[in-house]
């Protein structure tokens, strides 16, 4: 699969620039190795961690040790039912969906 991982010094940017800076809980629903979320991550005490592909989702256990990780589609409806299933309040989603260059 095709990946792009968010540059840290733009994860950082982004950080910055985000309305909500602290908070419990944190979701990132597609969260590749954590690149986006890693500046978010000490402000939330809380975070949910999900990815589809099987090596990023073993690298994020590796990266964030004490989240809750899922592996799975994030755009199921069964799959959002399961993250509602954890009964955690999100204070924060943060995404880096994924995306193809089209060749013109
Ligand atoms: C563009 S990368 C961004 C990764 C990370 N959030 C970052 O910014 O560095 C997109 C990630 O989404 C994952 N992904 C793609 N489709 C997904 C889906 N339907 N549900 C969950 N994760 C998905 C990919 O495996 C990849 O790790």
């Amino acid at each position: 699969m095709k990946q792009f991982f968010t540059p840290s010094q733009l994860a950082r940017i982004l950080r910055e620039e985000s309305p909500c800076k602290h908070g419990h809980t944190i979701v990132d629903l597609a969260a590749g190795h954590g690149d986006l979320v890693h500046p978010f991550a000490n402000s939330f005490s809380d975070h949910i961690l999900v990815d589809i592909d099987e090596e990023a989702y073993s690298i994020l256990k590796k990266n964030f040790p004490n989240a809750s990780h899922l592996l799975g589609d994030s755009t199921d409806q069964e799959f959002i039912t399961k993250i509602k299933n954890l009964n955690k309040k999100i204070d924060l989603s943060v995404c880096n969906p994924p995306f193809n260059y089209r060749n013109r």
